[in-house]
């Protein structure tokens, strides 16, 4: 039977090496076992939160006179000193660190002795690991939201470059009315202010602080939680030491607005790669974010797009996969909880890639006014030649049948609607008269459609006011 690729040597050792807990534990861990059970390959980048939240906690026991002044001064500096190390990638992980949190707590024995032993007194790895990660969602949290606003930023360039430009608008994929290509760009923009404000949201439920929550039920020492809270730059404490344990919503609700996020600019990139067809010729990709076919000499394909539409699965992936972790656990903390982080730090480091990508991608791009101008087809002002009739007194939902029949006319006799005959006209309604004409004009459609979030040049420049304003650009 295969087996799982095994650790190098050294660390296969650790299985005789002293552990944290292993006071109850008469014989060694299977190496396997231990491989398995360990979380210090991923959960390391936990380690500035770690040690902030150690800091306070330190802090903390000091106050409820756990410990003495010249003990927390020790835990301080020691903790410092563990800092500068990660900074400087002197910290060596050792083979009987199972998590960040036990490597820290080690290092800090070392560095300074029986204090350091007494820094775990009363908190366990269960309300240490919430706050690392109440902690590291929120500076998370800022960084993406940063990354989203520079995408809104590149499509309100966009829109503001390329206005004027009258395209196809498109539903069901097929040419529908005539819209103004900045009015789409920024149809991209919108979904992703939500984004931004589901993250706004989401910060404020992050912050809420699980320490002093102990394994599950408390801590037995007269630890000033509301000071802990302070300390860390968290809003509250949480109400209920299980649920405190045990709570990995912020987590789903990171990945559920990750992938909501994440199918935006799937969406987009999707029209995207369609416009840059030789079919469509919309628009030209910039080199920087093409890339070449091993075979095909003449390709020049959109990768990165593709590669957005692709990770977009993943994220979405791993959004169902931790809700599925979470359905079962029957109380507080389990090791399941532990399966949260690589969803979650690989989600980020998507977005982190995915967010500054498309937002180059969008900037170098080229728009061919000249392929979109001659793409528009006069079928669809047949809305507004509904509307003519309209204005001559015809109930909308008669001139819609009438228009209808003057669109299979021209299609019966292949001739475009706008160079029909006005007799083919009048043949299906006398209401028409010469200025039928007249309806034929892109331009004249879209300045009809005025009223706020239409597509009209004046309320576009508006449109594109109130997004810079909202973005905060
Ligand atoms: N590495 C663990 C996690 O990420 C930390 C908590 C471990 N708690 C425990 N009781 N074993 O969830």
């Amino acid at each position: 039977m295969a087996r799982p690729i095994p650790y190098p040597n050294s660390v296969m050792k650790r299985c005789s090496v002293t552990k944290l807990w292993g006071g109850r534990f008469a014989g060694g861990v299977d190496p396997l076992a231990w491989q398995y059970n360990a979380s210090i390959s991923f959960d390391f980048r936990l380690a500035k939160v770690d040690i902030q939240g150690s800091k306070a906690w330190a802090k903390g026991l000091r106050k409820a006179g756990v410990i003495r002044a010249d003990e927390l001064d020790l835990i301080l500096d020691g903790l410092e000193k563990i800092s500068y190390e990660i900074e400087a990638s002197e910290f060596y992980i050792q083979p009987a660190d199972e998590d960040v949190h036990t490597a820290i707590e080690r290092r800090l024995t070392e560095l300074v002795g029986a204090a350091g032993g007494k820094l775990h007194t009363g908190r366990s790895r269960n309300d240490q690991v919430a706050t690392d990660l109440a902690l590291w969602m929120i500076e998370a949290l800022e960084v993406i939201e940063k990354n989203i606003k520079e995408v809104q930023l590149s499509l309100i360039k966009r829109s503001e470059k390329d206005f004027g430009i009258i395209i196809n608008g498109y539903t069901h994929l097929q040419q529908s009315q005539p819209i103004l290509l900045s009015h789409w760009w920024l149809s991209h923009f919108w979904p992703l202010m939500r984004d931004r404000q589901r993250l706004a949201e989401l910060k404020k439920r992050a912050s809420v602080l699980p320490l002093g929550s102990g394994a599950m039920a408390g801590t037995p020492y007269p630890i000033d939680r509301k000071f802990l809270a302070a300390e860390l730059g968290l809003d509250s404490i949480s109400p209920n030491s299980i649920d405190a344990v045990a709570n990995r919503d912020t987590v789903a609700e990171f990945l559920f607005t990750a992938s909501l996020l994440a199918v935006h600019l799937s969406k987009l990139s999707e029209a995207l790669i369609l416009f840059s067809t030789a079919e469509f010729g919309f628009i030209h990709l910039s080199d920087a974010y093409t890339t070449g076919s091993s075979l095909m000499p003449q390709k020049k394909n959109p990768d990165t797009l593709e590669l957005t539409r692709g990770k977009t699965g993943t994220i979405i992936g791993r959004l169902t996969g931790l809700l599925a972790a979470l359905k079962g656990l029957p109380s507080s903390y389990d090791k399941d909880l532990q399966e949260d982080k690589m969803p979650l730090f690989e989600t980020y480091d998507s977005l982190c890639l995915m967010l500054p990508v498309m937002a180059g991608l969008l900037e170098s791009l080229e728009v061919d006014a000249g392929r979109i101008h001659s793409a528009l087809n006069p079928a669809i002002l047949a809305t507004d030649l509904a509307d003519y009739l309209v204005a001559k007194g015809i109930p909308f939902r008669e001139a819609h049948s009438l228009v209808g029949q003057v669109i299979r006319k021209s299609e019966g006799l292949h001739v475009p609607l706008h160079q029909l005959p006005l007799k083919d006209f009048l043949a299906v309604n006398p209401a028409f008269t010469a200025d039928v004409f007249d309806v034929f004009d892109f331009e004249k459609s879209i300045s009809k459609r005025n009223l706020p979030g239409g597509t009209a040049p004046a309320a576009v420049q508006e449109q594109i006011a109130l997004a810079k304003h909202l973005a905060g650009l």
